[in-house]
């Protein structure tokens, strides 16, 4: 059955595969982001693009390390998400979190703690997902932290999954009724996220020193410790980080 889907994010890294995914199964899916003239925090632009929405599935996210701003992005954009789901009558919501973070008062993982907190008591039913770290992490990360030939990436054990999985697991929760957490997802195996960041330079021909640093505080031990690790129990995706890697054109390295 076709259903109306609003993605919250459509055009961040797993919104671009919800979106081309829900598409493919037939969904009438409304893309929401800033380019597109929305705006989550400022509440701008909701009431249009929700109305008539069976589900929204919000993956929207900011790129700050600061506790502070990542709560208020969080807080903000969930408040006024579910505020406009209710005030057009949506049925549910869809959250994508992070496995291992609950408690965090630390780093961007504080803010997304907040955003649990807000929809398990916010007005919408709703359904929470939480994932480990996107292969796609690894080059989104390095874009930011490499400095002339050198980047520094923190110190993290992670057992990465392709973002495509996540959305695939994604569409087919805003498929069905509102579950509240269902099982985390977590990739096939697990690494270091500077091997990672070392295996991504060298496929593509890139001759950075990658570095890892030992994070300060709460998320930073988190990151090192295993905490951010599936537990026994979780879902487990399918593809490899070398396999997601090979299948990259040079050009998307
Ligand atoms: N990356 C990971 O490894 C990972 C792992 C597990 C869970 N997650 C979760 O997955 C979610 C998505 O992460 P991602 O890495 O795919 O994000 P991303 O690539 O940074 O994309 C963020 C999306 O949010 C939109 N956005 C940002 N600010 C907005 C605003 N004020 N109003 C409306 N849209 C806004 C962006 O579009 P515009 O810039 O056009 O607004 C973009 O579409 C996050 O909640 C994150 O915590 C991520």
């Amino acid at each position: 059955m076709s259903i109306r889907m609003v993605v919250a994010g459509g055009t961040g890294v797993v919104g671009r595969h919800v979106v081309e995914q829900a598409r493919a199964a037939g969904h009438d899916v409304v893309p929401l982001s800033r380019s597109s003239g929305q705006d989550v925090v400022a509440g701008t632009g909701l009431a249009e693009a929700l109305a008539g929405a069976d589900v929204v599935i919000d993956v929207t996210s900011t790129s700050t390390a600061s506790a502070k701003a990542s709560v208020a992005f969080f807080r903000a954009a969930t408040e006024n998400l579910l505020a406009a789901e209710q005030a057009a009558g949506v049925g549910h919501h869809v959250a994508l979190s992070i496995v291992g973070i609950d408690g965090e008062t630390s780093g961007y993982y504080a803010g997304k703690v907040v955003q649990e907190q807000v929809l398990a008591a916010g007005p919408v039913p709703w359904t929470l997902l939480r994932a480990t770290q996107f292969h796609e992490l690894v080059p989104q990360l390095l874009g930011r932290l490499t400095f002339g030939p050198v980047a520094v990436v923190p110190e993290m054990r992670t057992a990465p999954i392709a973002a495509a999985e996540v959305a695939t697991a994604l569409v087919r929760l805003a498929e069905g009724a509102p579950r509240g957490r269902v099982a985390d997802l977590g990739g096939p195996e697990e690494a270091r996220l500077a091997d990672l960041a070392r295996r991504w330079s060298v496929a593509g021909g890139q001759r950075r020193r990658v570095v890892q640093v030992p994070l300060p505080g709460g998320s930073g031990r988190r990151m090192r410790d295993g905490s951010l690790l599936p537990a026994p129990g979780a879902d487990r995706g399918r593809q490899t980080f070398a396999e997601w890697l090979a299948d990259r054109r040079p050009g998307q390295r």
